[in-house]
């Protein structure tokens, strides 16, 4: 029999390692031939540590698991997929799993995340053998065509994105993995590179030499040790198989990665930023132009894009463009990893086709609040996203949907509060977060993060409230169209959000001070 328990970080969390050796200490007790695969994540987070085992009928899943309870799991017969009070039944046919459209996260939390063998038992590598049959051009046209868009938060084509750095010739140009993963609420690039890491160097290396570019670097934020380990160990094992290095697949490409660690600033997501501290500079942005297409990380042609947008690249060289094109809506194509957090029930990963509504999201597949009070915000997109209140909860999941709204989907973070929220404190935080993470390269945003955390704490103590916040209104446009970068451009979505959709909580009734 075959025992999974994932390795993942948020399970780790949750006691995952201390479940681990317990049934490893019962199997050998026992005298048990188990085999223990160290799975990945399948992202039900309210239900790690899930341990599941091989069925004939499938895998069979059980959670969350306790050292407490393996004993008990093991007289059940466990490794049979014995009946629990634990047993969630088919791992597939758990609602939250069975209503995904799983095409980025298909492996995720299935395979071993280290094993090659089990990565091409599973449909790996296929898209990299595919597009080692076409030229350069016709594997951007392909990504081109899928309808593709940067995961990352702003949604640039990523077929368009590649044709730049493909157009402009250089000897040496760059594939760059933004894996600083800095918004509230967000875990997708985590658990992929966790669960999947393979996914993301076959997607990086098709990035490779669809733009000839023949080394890439993945930076990964430094809070993320295991997934920093994890793709330090899945390169060397694609290094020492051949799938990368000086021939890719035995083929006349040549494409090799690397590792590199952030040191723990937000402004290094933005993706300038991010290629100064590559090069072993400060992390402050950079005026664009010239683009990283243009000139990348060490002035070369760079192709930069979030981890999610490299690991859905393999499925549609797999399975082509118009399979990926035909889930969505409107201009959002394909499928989008949905992290739900904050105050839910069911918090977790889910995966679908663009579309369905925040209601959905929130009421149908994240339960409502764990506390079980009413929702009263969400906030979508990060710390620099919108908070939407219950009104607009019939806004389908699509970037121009959301823009419409005055908000943004971002890295496709959601994260939920209850009625106990005080949405100005809301507000005060996002300009309190700008100013302490500003990078101090241009003034609306170093200064005006600091004038709107003292312009929230005049509101709230109630001097001349509607006076500050027409000043707070004037300071978040002045913001929006004056930054540099997304950073002190976007902090003005959350403060804005919170003032127009709930006004009562910036007219605050004296007795507020007093009752705090
Ligand atoms: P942007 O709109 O300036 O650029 C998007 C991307 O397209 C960049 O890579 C840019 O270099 C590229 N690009 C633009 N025109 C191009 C062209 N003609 N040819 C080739 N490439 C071109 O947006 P930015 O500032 O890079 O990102 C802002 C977004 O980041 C926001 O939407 C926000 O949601 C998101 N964000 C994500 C975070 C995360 O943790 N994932 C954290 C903070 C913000
Ligand atoms: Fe730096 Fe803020 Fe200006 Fe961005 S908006 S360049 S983080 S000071």
């Amino acid at each position: 029999a075959t025992i999974y328990i994932p390795r993942d970080s948020g399970a780790l969390a949750l006691g995952a390692e201390k479940v681990a050796k317990a049934i490893e200490k019962e199997i050998a007790a026992r005298g048990l031939d188990v085999k223990i695969v160290r799975n990945g994540s399948r992202g039900l987070y309210w239900l790690e540590p899930m341990v599941e085992v091989e069925t004939p009928q499938g895998r069979v899943a059980y959670g969350p698991v306790k050292p407490a309870d393996v004993a008990s799991l093991l007289d059940a017969g466990l490794p049979e997929g014995g009946e629990h009070r634990l047993s969630l039944g088919l791992a597939g046919e758990i609602p939250f799993l069975a209503r995904q459209t799983r095409l980025t996260f298909a492996r995720c939390g299935i395979t071993d995340p280290v094993s090659l063998d089990d990565y091409r038992a599973h449909g790996g590598l296929q898209g990299l053998e595919n597009a080692l049959k076409l030229e350069a051009a016709q594997i951007v046209a392909q990504v081109t065509e899928s309808g593709l868009r940067g995961r990352g938060g702003a949604g640039f084509p990523t077929g368009i994105k590649w044709k730049t750095v493909l157009d402009t010739e250089n000897p040496r140009k760059y594939i760059v993995c933004n894996a600083d993963e800095g918004d509230s609420g967000t875990f997708a690039d985590r658990m992929i590179m966790e669960g999947d890491p393979f996914v993301l160097i076959e997607g990086m290396t098709i990035a490779g030499i669809a733009t000839r570019a023949t080394k890439g670097y993945i930076y990964i934020r430094s809070e993320y040790p295991h997934a920093v380990a994890t793709m330090n160990e899945a390169i060397a094992v694609a290094r020492k198989a051949g799938v990368i290095g000086a021939s890719v697949l035995g083929s006349a490409h040549a494409f090799d990665l690397e590792v590199r660690v952030g040191a723990g600033a937000y402004v290094c997501g933005e993706e300038t930023a991010l290629l100064e501290s590559l090069e072993g500079k400060r992390g402050i942005v950079r005026a664009k132009p010239p683009l990283p297409a243009h000139k990348g990380l060490f002035g070369k042609p760079t192709v930069i894009n979030n981890v999610i947008s490299l690991a859905s690249v393999p499925i549609i060289m797999d399975r082509g463009a118009t399979f990926y094109r035909d889930f969505g809506m409107g201009r959002s194509r394909g499928t989008i990893p949905i992290q739900i957090a904050g105050n839910v029930k069911h918090g977790g990963l889910f995966e679908a086709a663009f579309g369905l509504t925040l209601g959905e999201l929130v009421d149908g597949i994240g339960g409502g609040t764990a506390t079980g009070r009413p929702v009263k915000a969400v906030q979508v997109g990060g710390p620099l996203g919108a908070y939407f209140p219950r009104e607009l909860f019939d806004t389908p999941f699509d970037y121009e949907a959301f823009a419409a709204k005055d908000g943004l989907i971002g890295h496709a973070g959601i994260v939920v509060f209850d009625d106990s929220v005080d949405m100005l404190k809301q507000a005060r935080f996002a300009m309190e977060f700008c100013a302490i993470e500003s990078c101090g390269k241009c003034t609306p945003c170093r200064i005006g993060s600091t004038r709107g955390v003292e312009l929230a704490d005049r509101i709230a103590a109630g001097v001349e409230p509607e006076k500050q916040i027409a000043v707070l209104t004037d300071l978040c446009n002045t913001m929006k169209f004056g930054s540099l970068c997304a950073l002190g451009g976007f902090t003005p979505y959350p403060v804005m959000s919170a003032l127009t959709h709930f006004p009562e909580d910036f007219r605050p009734v004296p007795v507020r001070e007093a009752a705090e």
